[in-house]
């Protein structure tokens, strides 16, 4: 069959990798896709929240299956519209109805789940500008930090942690009244601060039954030993080694359960992937988010674990028939290093030469913000490529791509070589 792929960054790229691998697969289209993509697949210039432009490539192409890489589209309703438009209503969407795309795209909203399906998350209470006299006098009754959550969609941004208390009600009274998030922050929730260490799983559900995916650790600030500003990602490990079974057996039962069954519950079309935050406090696990998309730089170690055939897999998906199928996990670690762009997650200069690309052995070189001009490749955002290893272990893993980062070079080209160093 002929498949498309939306979205542009290592996440997509991954999923063109191990799409382009299956013998299912005729022809492959990433819209808008990078210089990774268009090297095995046909890159589409588009705007993924342009429905009608995706459905005009979908019919061109004859696509039978859509996978839906980032948040945006899911959150604008990309699964309805398909099953509302007569020649599209046979394409196999992989994503979640606007309805549960909610679960990511409010921050309320998660929560309510959470609390009406009994799933373990940090106490909590939203105000708007209305009530930030309330907002105000329930910071005073926590103790710091302060966690303050814009409701809405904010790039990963929105979430604040405050040690002061006076901080914390002046960055209130931005969020409410100043929009300090624009829209995404007329209403916050403010919650308990959960002190552990986080870990991600992931769920590949069709509305009724499920799979969990491996587990995977990101670290998301800029600077060595977690410091610095938050980004995308700067690199990841799967599996995340103290998730033991003990731990595992408490999540499914205690969260990927309930998560399932509180969305066939309240009936939500849902068939895709649920990434669900976690953070381990004394043992107990916890959920501080829930994500509607698979994960970046999550991805580029969760996917190369993945030995079933990755379009059976989606497709069981489509047809609620995920029972009826095994998935084969790769005993091996993985590992993956993210390469950014000189002065990520601020201002950056894109248009860089890479070189050595070429020279890459024994690990995949998945890009993110990369084009191709006249046969070279170049930067062309924050993220560049995720250099991602195999083996036995993630510090053997990710000493393959350490080994490998070196042969790779780009005018001021950074990254992290601490991935892993908490564990
Ligand atoms: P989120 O966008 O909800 O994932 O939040 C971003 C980051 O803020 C998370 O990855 C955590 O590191 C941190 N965080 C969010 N909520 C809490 C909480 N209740 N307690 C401690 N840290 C939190
Ligand atoms: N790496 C975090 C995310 O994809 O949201």
């Amino acid at each position: 069959m002929n498949i498309l792929i939306l979205g542009s960054g290592g996440r997509e790229h991954t999923f063109a990798y191990k799409i382009a691998e299956s013998k299912r697969c005729e022809k492959l289209f990433v819209a808008p896709g990078n210089a990774g993509t268009a090297s095995i697949a046909t890159n589409v210039e588009l705007k993924v929240t342009d429905f009608e432009a995706v459905k005009k490539c979908v019919l061109e192409n004859n696509i039978e299956m859509v996978i839906v890489g980032p948040e945006d589209p899911l959150v604008h309703g990309i699964a309805n519209y398909f099953a509302e438009t007569s020649e599209l209503q046979n394409t196999m969407l992989i994503g979640p109805s606007k309805r549960g795309a909610l679960l990511e795209g409010s921050k309320q909203r998660a929560k309510e789940f959470m609390m009406q399906h009994n799933i373990p998350t940090a106490a909590y209470e939203s105000f708007t500008a209305e009530s930030l006299e309330a907002g105000i006098a329930f910071l005073e009754k926590l103790k710091p930090p302060y966690v303050l959550k814009a409701d809405g969609l904010a790039a990963g941004k929105g979430v604040l942690i405050l040690k002061d208390l006076n901080e914390a009600k002046q960055e209130l009274e931005n969020m409410l009244t100043h929009s300090k998030f624009g829209e995404a922050s007329s209403k916050v929730v403010i919650e308990e601060f959960l002190d552990g260490i986080e870990l991600s799983v992931f769920v590949l559900t069709d509305g009724k039954n499920y799979k969990i995916l491996p587990t995977a650790k990101d670290y998301k600030r800029i600077g060595e030993g977690d410091t610095g500003l938050n980004t995308g990602g700067m690199g990841a490990i799967s599996p995340v080694p103290f998730a033991d079974d003990i731990l595992m057996k408490k999540i499914e039962e205690r969260i990927v359960k309930p998560t399932v069954n509180g969305l066939s519950e309240e009936n939500i079309d849902y068939k895709g992937f649920v990434f669900i935050g976690l953070i381990k406090v004394n043992n107990e696990p916890y959920v501080i988010e829930y994500n509607v998309r698979m994960g970046d730089p999550e991805t580029e170690v969760v996917l190369p674990r993945i030995k079933t055939d990755l379009v059976d897999l989606l497709e069981a998906t489509y047809q609620q028939r995920l029972n009826t199928i095994n998935i084969e996990i790769d005993e091996r670690s993985a590992a993956t290093v993210m390469l950014v762009s000189g002065g990520y997650p601020e201002d950056y200069e894109k248009g860089k030469g890479i070189s050595g690309l070429e020279n890459i052995k024994d690990s995949f070189v998945f890009h993110a913000g990369t084009k191709t001009e006249g046969g070279k490749t170049f930067t062309n955002g924050g993220r560049v490529l995720a250099v991602t290893s195999l083996d036995d272990d993630f510090r053997k893993a990710l000493k393959k791509s350490y080994q490998n980062i070196e042969k790779l070079s780009f005018d001021r080209m950074q990254y992290r070589s601490d991935i892993g160093f908490d564990l």
